[in-house]
């Protein structure tokens, strides 16, 4: 085998693991800043190593000059989501980009079509094009969507696969379908009660924010000496806050927004 420059051949595919991953994060942040539900819960990003690059090669017996060609996980994106139903929203969300910032390659459904070892997952691998010092290169990227339960099960499937080499013994085997299966059935039963799930979180979130912006305001109204304003608002916060009333909650920070408004209190 030839000197291969491994540092360097993987340096776009690095970057292209930290843009996709701040891209798939801003979906996420900016959902939120409008107050809106995410569909995607985390996001985490690998390149391969060197040694599982190689290995993988041996095994699917790739030529060295054909790996970049032929390997689509050397850059691998994991999403997260809560919900099933989300991983579909995300999947929306790639195919709305396609041909703008990536193209899809192609996808494959191991949710509906779920392997033989209970892997559930939704895999769409993407030709990303990326700047390098050297002009523009076009590399293959797999991004596997999942949730929290899926995602649960195969990093333990997968570590144990790699504790016992790939021959993991029949009665774990077994086990392991077994937990797939309750894995689903969880995510199930979480679809089942999505409404009422995603009803809660919201309401936590309006009442998070709301308390946020209060305590904000009245520490700008310190910093701008209105600290007798500040003080009573305050104490008018901490009455409500014991009683635990949401709504009066909110009327308190329009009120205070409004002050501090009147003072150019900006943030
Ligand atoms: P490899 O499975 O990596 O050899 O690639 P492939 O060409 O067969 O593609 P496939 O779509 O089957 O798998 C791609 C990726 O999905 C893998 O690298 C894993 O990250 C994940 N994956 C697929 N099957 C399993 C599984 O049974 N268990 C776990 N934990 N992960 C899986
Ligand atoms: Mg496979």
């Amino acid at each position: 085998m030839e000197f291969v420059e491994w540092k360097k051949i993987l340096i776009p595919y690095e970057n292209a693991v930290e843009e996709l991953k701040v891209k798939f994060k801003s979906i996420r942040s900016e959902l939120h800043a409008l107050g809106e539900y995410s569909p995607i819960e985390f996001v985490t990003g690998r390149v391969k190593k060197t040694s599982s690059i190689l290995e993988k090669a041996k095994k699917l017996d790739i030529a060295v000059e054909e790996i970049q060609e032929t390997m689509e996980d050397i850059a691998g994106i994991r999403i997260m989501c809560q919900f099933v139903e989300d991983i579909y929203t995300v999947v929306d969300y790639i195919r709305e980009r396609n041909g703008k910032d990536m193209e899809i390659f192609y996808e494959k459904d191991y949710i509906n079509n779920y392997k033989d070892s209970g892997y559930r997952s939704y895999h769409v691998v993407i030709k990303y094009p990326i700047q390098t010092a050297l002009g523009q290169k076009t590399i293959l990227a797999e991004i596997q969507i999942r949730t929290l339960a899926m995602n649960f099960w195969a990093v333990i499937e997968h570590s144990l696969k790699y504790k016992y080499k790939h021959q993991i013994p029949e009665h774990i085997n077994d086990r392991l379908k077994k937990a797939a299966d309750a894995a689903h059935k969880l995510d199930q039963e979480m679809s089942e009660i999505r409404h009422e799930i995603r009803q809660a979180q919201k309401v936590f979130e309006v009442r998070s924010n709301t308390v946020s912006d209060i305590l904000k305001n009245i520490q700008l109204l310190y910093l701008v000496d209105k600290s007798k304003e500040a003080s009573e608002f305050q104490e008018r916060f901490n009455d409500l806050w014991d009683k635990g009333d949401t709504v009066a909650l909110k009327k308190l920070a329009k009120e205070i927004s409004r002050c501090s408004e009147k003072y150019e209190v900006y943030d």
